[in-house]
């Protein structure tokens, strides 16, 4: 089949979300002007550049009734400029599950999914204890993509890394991150999720030099 999206599918169901997979998951830690936390869940996530290393976000128009149409996330970064990516696994899926719930900007999402709150290092938002990958991020740039074909409006939200934690026994006696005691969780289309074990990780070698390899 082939559609332009502009004249819809014509499927049950729209499939953009199952084309892109899979997805990770950006867990977002914010706080707003006056240190309410908030947490929550983005798919449209991505690491963008390796130097300095930078991520991005995407954060859809907030439809739910007495909202000014953003999300949570977006509000407190463009408000504070900060916020924590963290890493989604296996053990920790439930609770980001959880954590999508739409509830006043008040109520504190990482408290609510009963996850423990660590301080972060350089920036105001707290970490999630219960996830073993912390990325604190400085926001270097938003962008509001254009949309000339309905109602929803986009905010992309770039982030610059400036501080990593990475759970000491995931790192191998030769450097690398032992993914498989990781165990990440991405997002698919529709209510599907995918998981990355030991057994699933393959390994192909470039053809020649890939200067970030070091
Ligand atoms: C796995 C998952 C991925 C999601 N990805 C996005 C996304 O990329 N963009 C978005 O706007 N909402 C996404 N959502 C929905 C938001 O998490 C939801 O709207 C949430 O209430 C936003 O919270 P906030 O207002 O506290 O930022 C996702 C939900 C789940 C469960």
């Amino acid at each position: 089949m082939f559609y332009e999206p502009k004249d819809g599918h014509g499927l049950p169901k729209n499939p953009f979300n199952s084309l892109v997979i899979p997805r990770p998951i950006g867990w977002i830690t914010s706080v707003d002007g006056k240190g309410n936390v908030n947490l929550a869940p983005y798919s449209f996530f991505n690491g963008v550049a390796y130097n300095p290393p930078t991520v991005m976000f995407s954060a859809g128009y907030n439809r739910s009734e007495g909202s000014d149409g953003m999300k949570d996330s977006l509000r407190n970064v463009l408000e504070t400029g900060e916020f924590v990516h963290n890493f989604t696994t296996w053990n920790n899926r439930e609770a980001m599950n959880e954590t999508c719930a739409d509830v006043p900007p008040d109520v504190d999402e990482l408290s609510m999914a009963g996850l423990t709150p660590l301080p972060s290092t350089i920036v105001k938002p707290p970490r999630v204890a219960e996830s073993p990958i912390h990325f604190e991020c400085k926001v270097v740039q938003t962008v509001e993509l254009p949309n000339t074909t309905g109602p929803d409006t986009y905010t992309v939200v770039f982030g610059e890394v400036v501080g990593v934690h990475i759970a000491d026994d995931l790192i191998m006696e030769n450097g690398q991150i032992d993914v498989g005691k990781l165990h990440p969780i991405s997002r698919m289309g529709y209510q599907d999720y995918s998981q990355v074990t030991a057994e699933t990780v393959f390994t192909m070698e470039r053809p020649g030099f890939h200067p970030y390899a070091k």
